[in-house]
């Protein structure tokens, strides 16, 4: 738990410098998500970090103040409400290993009986959103995800951009055909429509890099941190490691060593367990779809700091 206090108390800032620097550099910058086409138009120029710590203080460089999209970031939050409402119980409906797959594939719902490998693949997150809904209505849980959100990162200024939602909307035809799978074999108890009004809305929550690493917070396991149960924590952060990059999660696993969830805006939460929460976004994606500048960023930062959790 004390591997190198010197350096993250006086070093990180200019670790951080140093790496946004190093990513104005760069010239493989990935592909910005178009499927969403109220994504397809952010500048991928764009790159921020920020760093926040149990003790409540953020570092950042970098455009760490820009909102983004977070996506699928937001699978993070819904597992911790349905794990807090159902515990044990959820793995009945969604599974606890990698798909190897895009996080868009039916592939597997078909082949393997409508029960999502994970739930940060999209028909998982499917599953775990209409979950949360058997006690409370769509507005609700918005507000209940929102509210989590703030209260996690101490700033009520967090919202959703309806505009994102609905552009998401307007051109679902994947995530309809595997929720409409999902119905047709008994995995989901509200009516598809139901369910995605609301994983569109809480894919579509914006938060800037400092916002979404106080957030992150909850994920540490440290007294400061107690939104929701050891346990919990142990278990999303499991998953994060193993599922949270998709078929990407291996390479990210093998590079930066820590858990991490990605979201097609280019955003990254990733957690040094104990120690601090990182948030990385640069909007151009590589082929799994997960930030490409943002990998590379939290792979220079871990190994700065020694914080993979493998050394
Ligand atoms: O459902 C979707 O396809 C998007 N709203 C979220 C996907 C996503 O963020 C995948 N992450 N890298």
């Amino acid at each position: 738990m004390t591997k190198t206090p010197t350096l993250e108390l006086h070093g990180l800032q200019e670790v951080l410098d140093g790496i946004s620097r190093a990513m104005e550099r760069e010239t493989e910058r990935g592909r910005v998500a178009d499927f969403i086409p109220e994504l397809a138009c952010v500048d991928k120029s764009q790159f921020g970090i920020a760093v926040a710590l149990s003790s409540g203080e953020v570092f950042a460089s970098g455009d760490a103040q820009t909102q983004f999209s977070i996506q699928s970031i937001s699978k993070v939050i819904t597992l911790a409400m349905a794990l807090g409402r159902l515990g044990d119980g959820l793995w009945a409906r969604v599974g606890r290993e990698p798909s190897g797959l895009a996080f868009n594939s039916i592939l597997q719902l078909e082949q393997e009986g409508a029960r999502p490998r994970n739930p940060f693949v999209n028909a998982g997150a499917i599953v775990v959103t209409d979950a949360i809904l058997a006690t409370s209505e769509p507005r609700e849980v918005l507000a209940e995800i929102l509210q989590f959100l703030r209260t996690a990162s101490g700033d009520n200024s967090i919202h959703i951009s309806e505009l994102v939602a609905k552009s998401e909307a307007n051109s679902a035809h994947r995530n309809l055909a595997l929720a409409h799978m999902l119905k047709a074999r008994n995995n989901l108890v509200n009516e598809p429509s139901r369910v995605l009004g609301v994983y569109f809305h809480q894919c579509a929550i914006e938060m800037t890099c400092v916002q979404l690493a106080s957030a992150g917070r909850f994920l540490m396991s440290t007294p400061e941190t107690n939104l929701i149960s050891a346990e919990n924590i142990a278990c999303i952060n499991a998953l994060m490691m193993t599922c949270g990059h998709y078929d990407g999660s291996g390479e990210f696993a093998y590079r930066v060593g820590l858990p991490g969830k990605s979201g097609v805006g280019g955003g990254i939460l990733a957690i040094v367990p104990g120690r601090a929460s990182i948030a990385i976004w640069s909007p151009g994606l590589n082929e799994q779809g997960n930030s490409a500048l943002g990998t590379l960023a939290a792979e220079k930062l871990a190994r700065r700091m020694g914080w993979s959790i493998f050394v």
